[in-house]
């Protein structure tokens, strides 16, 4: 069945204007990834890292919230402000991090290690969320590992790559759940290390949900936001960005006078734009904003368990 954006025709609309009248009218805020369109980013109130979108979810006083991003990053919206709707442009804009690691498998993976503290990426279901002892996301994993007593085993959830880096980065040994995203896994170490080559005064920025090889050729390696930082405030001229290339949109304007070269897939597709990100368009952000829908809703007990360990995080951050 076509979707209320696709079956409607919203050709005669001043998008930006109509979006612009209604968040005022619906007393809504746009919260936005640095991964969605650029059209999208530009509408937002306020655009971040996961973390950051969690943190102004959490403080916002709007009685409605917008979340152009993915389902996960809408839910952690709701769980921390029940009492307001939010608002999701496309309900199936999922995560393959999350998808990868349904509740039931995750209690019996958990079940395998009785004792351990489980700590999971923001990337992941309300009911997993409700299965873990603390959250994280990239910006702030390391120190949530190293805020665990070092004799206690940790188990680490869902992104692999992710888990291996913080391994890497504190010494810690954890259990992990072997997910991945499937955007960082399409970047080449073949077509960096050409890159590398084309470029050789170019700095190699890398998100840690890539693979350990592309991580091991990274300058710098950091959360969205603190690539967004690191483009903005280093001394280098050209940048070579290992990550979803939505986020080179607000690197342009707040680094205009640095070159950016987004990293390659292996092959010549667009595999380095986030599908599920992509899923939400201007004009479905139009049409969430006049109909109310569609709305995120959740089970209390569900969130009420979900909300600790993310509270945990907050407390940490
Ligand atoms: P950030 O928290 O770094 O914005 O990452 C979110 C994400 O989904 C990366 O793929
Ligand atoms: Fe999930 Fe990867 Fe998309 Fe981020 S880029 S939302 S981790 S699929």
């Amino acid at each position: 069945m076509p979707s209320a954006a696709t079956s409607e025709s919203l050709a005669h609309l001043d998008l930006d204007a109509e979006i612009q009248r209604l968040k005022k009218e619906r007393n809504a805020v746009l919260l936005a990834h640095y991964y969605q369109d650029s059209e999208i980013q530009d509408f937002a109130d306020f655009i971040g890292d996961s973390l950051q979108l969690a943190q102004a979810a959490r403080d916002t006083e709007a009685d409605v919230i917008l979340f152009a991003g993915v389902h996960f990053m809408a839910e952690t919206a709701k769980i921390l402000n029940p009492e307001r709707i939010v608002l999701v442009p496309d309900m199936a804009a999922g995560c393959s991090l999350a998808d990868g690691c349904p509740a039931d498998r995750f209690r019996a993976w958990k079940a395998k290690y009785p004792g351990s503290i489980v700590i999971s990426y923001i990337n992941c279901s309300a009911a997993v969320k409700a299965e873990s002892d603390i959250i994280c996301t990239s910006s702030n994993a390391k120190k949530i590992v190293e805020s665990i007593p070092k004799e206690q085993q940790i188990l680490f959830a869902p992104d692999k790559n992710l888990g291996r880096y913080l391994i890497k980065e504190t010494g810690r040994d954890m259990v992990l759940w072997q997910g991945s995203c499937i955007v960082h896994e399409t970047f080449s170490q073949r077509r960096l290390i050409e890159l590398r080559m084309q470029h050789p005064e170019a700095k190699i920025i890398a998100h840690p949900e890539c693979q350990e090889q592309l991580l091991d050729m990274a300058d710098f390696i950091g959360s969205t936001a603190a690539l967004l930082r690191y483009v903005e405030n280093d001394n280098a001229q050209q940048f070579i960005v290992v990550t979803e290339s939505g986020i080179l949109h607000q690197m342009k304007k707040r680094a205009p006078n640095k070159e950016l070269i987004a990293a390659p897939p292996e092959g010549n597709c667009a595999c380095n734009e986030c599908p599920f990100m992509r899923l939400n368009t201007p004009e479905k952000v139009y049409l969430a904003l006049r109909d109310l829908e569609p709305r995120l809703e959740m089970d209390p007990e569900l969130r009420e368990r979900a909300k600790k360990p993310i509270d945990r995080m907050l407390e940490l951050s």
